[in-house]
């Protein structure tokens, strides 16, 4: 794992842009793992300007996300679908057909996240996977005692979460209890993941993910596991970390972020 700490949130946000646009650049036909969220509003934002200025093209790749809630319509404006196509989908060449969220309106929700396995599978696996955290540490909507070897299934929220939420909902009655998310040993599968998180709201949990010990009470953890998995911070999720200057060194000069400088 490498921890990558940046100045402000922006300036974070615009690094995971510029990561996912050098990997598609490099693979058009790239497969997206995508995650929603507060913190992820900045990097599509940044994504829809490279589409306009630059011509970053997603006409080829496709894309799955993270989770959904169960029992939320399409176009709710709380459901996941509708976060994708406000923030991203519609304001980028990505072909509708190949954007991919669970359907937490399935009639069999065990066969939906079966067939959300497959399709993934089919598509040969994801490339590359953007990740948020939570403040209790879920990674997508892996709950604390999400098994290190989940694969996607529905999982109740825990109140922690429920209040995260509850804000967009107009109160925490309002937020759905459960939801279909990529498991644990969905995500540790993708070939490479970058977690995103800003704000001092979520420097101890950051500390936590990344020097403390694994454990499926904070499914980030887990993510220490993964052979190719960077976490991009701003100085305040930054702040409970013990080896900063270590973490900067490598920033400042192993030869893998040079672009990025
Ligand atoms: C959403 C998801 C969640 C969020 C996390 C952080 O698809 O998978 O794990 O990434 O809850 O959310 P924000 O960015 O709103 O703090």
């Amino acid at each position: 794992m490498e921890v990558i700490i940046q100045p402000t949130p922006e300036e974070a946000a615009r690094l995971v842009a510029r990561i996912v646009a050098h990997d598609l650049r490099a693979n058009p036909h790239l497969v997206l793992g995508l995650a929603t969220g507060v913190t992820m509003e900045r990097v599509y934002r940044h994504l829809v300007r490279m589409h306009q200025d630059e011509k970053l093209d997603f006409s080829l790749c496709s894309t799955f996300n993270l989770d959904e809630y169960v029992g939320l319509f399409p176009s709710d404006q709380n459901s996941y679908r509708h976060y994708m196509d406000h923030n991203l989908f519609r304001h980028v060449n990505v072909d509708p057909r190949n954007t991919h969220l669970p359907n937490g309106l399935a009639h069999d929700l065990e066969a939906e996240c079966r067939a959300y396995e497959a399709l993934i599978q089919r598509f040969g696996g994801i490339d590359l996977q953007l990740l948020g955290i939570g403040k209790a540490g879920h990674i997508g909507f892996n709950e604390p005692l999400s098994a290190l070897r989940s694969r996607t299934r529905v999982k109740a929220l825990t109140p922690t979460t429920l209040k995260q939420n509850a804000a967009l909902f107009g109160g925490e009655d309002h937020v759905p209890r459960r939801a279909i998310t990529m498991g644990v040993g969905t995500i540790l599968e993708c070939r490479r993941c970058i977690l995103l998180a800003t704000g001092d709201s979520k420097a101890e949990v950051v500390a936590k993910a990344v020097e403390g010990p694994i454990t499926s009470m904070i499914s980030a953890t887990t993510l220490q596991l993964h052979p190719r998995c960077s976490v991009v911070v701003d100085e305040e999720a930054a702040a409970n970390l013990k080896e900063k200057d270590y973490y900067r060194w490598i920033f400042e000069n192993e030869p893998e972020w040079e672009g990025y400088r």
